[in-house]
């Protein structure tokens, strides 16, 4: 019996993003928070068991290379499960600006064809195909706010934060992951990596949005004044936290009220900007067939 859904994979944020060391595997030691935003690719699935696998893929967009095949791949191997699949993705997340986008859509995928094949596979079998697919792909099966270690495979799940008002601003600036971990490398330290442990623990003890550090930012700048630009003007406009997410080109501003936000947006009338709230984890489970 061929069964369909429809799926939300939303978009994250780094409220904190500390790059510690890079380690014998090549990979950079972190501690980040992460959290879900309300900005959100939609999935449209069909499944349907099969003599052989086909995985198909449409859309508003074509990704060649697309995450969500290999992770569709991926999860039928691992239940020994032949099936027909076809995804129908609605991409709204800015693709390579540090939101996420790729690996919640994949992360998606996971969640959704053991529910379709009845199936469910257990919580470290996920991990680790997530794990497989990319560093970030891990925290998109559990979502929420959480504390991630390790080369972002390693999360923790931290309560809910209260959501303010955000303002993403995605400027049409490609930064290459690999390079800025490159660049930022010769600038860790030991004595560094300390400190950067201390501030991070003292960010979750108190529970609290700011004062918000991302690793990458002084390098990322360097390279692309503008997106430094964007982090003073949103500022400057009132917001209490203004940081890059992950590698970039993302910069997110935190603010108290709406009509801060709503005056801040108007400042940026050349580039995709999108209003979104916090997604807590319940919210997300919620939304992805993953709970
Ligand atoms: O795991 P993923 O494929 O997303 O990582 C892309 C690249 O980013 C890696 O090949 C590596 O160069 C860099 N990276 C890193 N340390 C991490 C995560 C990613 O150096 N913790």
């Amino acid at each position: 019996m061929p069964v369909g859904a429809r799926v939300s994979a939303f978009a994250k944020l780094n409220l904190d993003l500390r790059v510690l060391y890079q380690r014998p595997d090549g990979y950079h030691e972190l501690r980040s928070i992460f959290q879900t935003i309300s900005l959100a690719d939609e999935i449209g699935i069909h499944f349907a068991r099969s003599r052989r696998t086909a995985i198909r893929m449409s859309g508003n967009i074509d990704i060649p290379d697309n995450l969500m095949v290999r992770a569709a791949r991926l999860c039928l191997e691992e239940m020994r499960v032949a099936a027909s699949v076809d995804f129908a993705l609605h991409k709204r997340i800015p693709m390579g600006g540090g939101l996420g986008g790729g690996s919640s859509d994949a992360a998606a995928v996971l969640r959704a064809l053991p529910k379709l094949a009845g199936q469910p596979l257990p919580v470290e079998r996920m991990m680790h195909l997530a794990a497989l697919l990319g560093s970030d792909v891990p925290f998109f099966l559990l979502g929420g706010t959480a504390a991630v270690m390790g080369r972002g495979d390693e999360l923790y799940p931290v309560p809910d934060l209260r959501s303010p008002h955000v303002l993403v601003v995605s400027p049409d600036i490609h930064v290459s992951t690999p390079e800025a971990y490159r660049l930022l490398s010769p600038r860790l330290s030991p004595e560094l990596a300390k400190i950067k442990l201390a501030g991070f623990q003292a960010r979750l003890w108190t529970h609290d949005i700011g004062p918000a550090i991302n690793d990458f930012e002084p390098v990322v700048f360097q390279q692309h004044p503008r997106l430094k630009k964007i982090r003073n003007q949103l500022r400057r406009a009132g917001a209490t936290t203004a940081l890059m997410t992950g590698s970039g080109s993302s910069i997110f501003g935190i603010f108290e009220s709406k009509r801060e936000m709503d005056a801040a947006r108007a400042l940026f009338p050349d580039d995709r900007v999108f209003a979104v709230r916090f997604v807590t984890r319940k919210g997300y489970q919620a939304a992805g067939m993953g709970g």
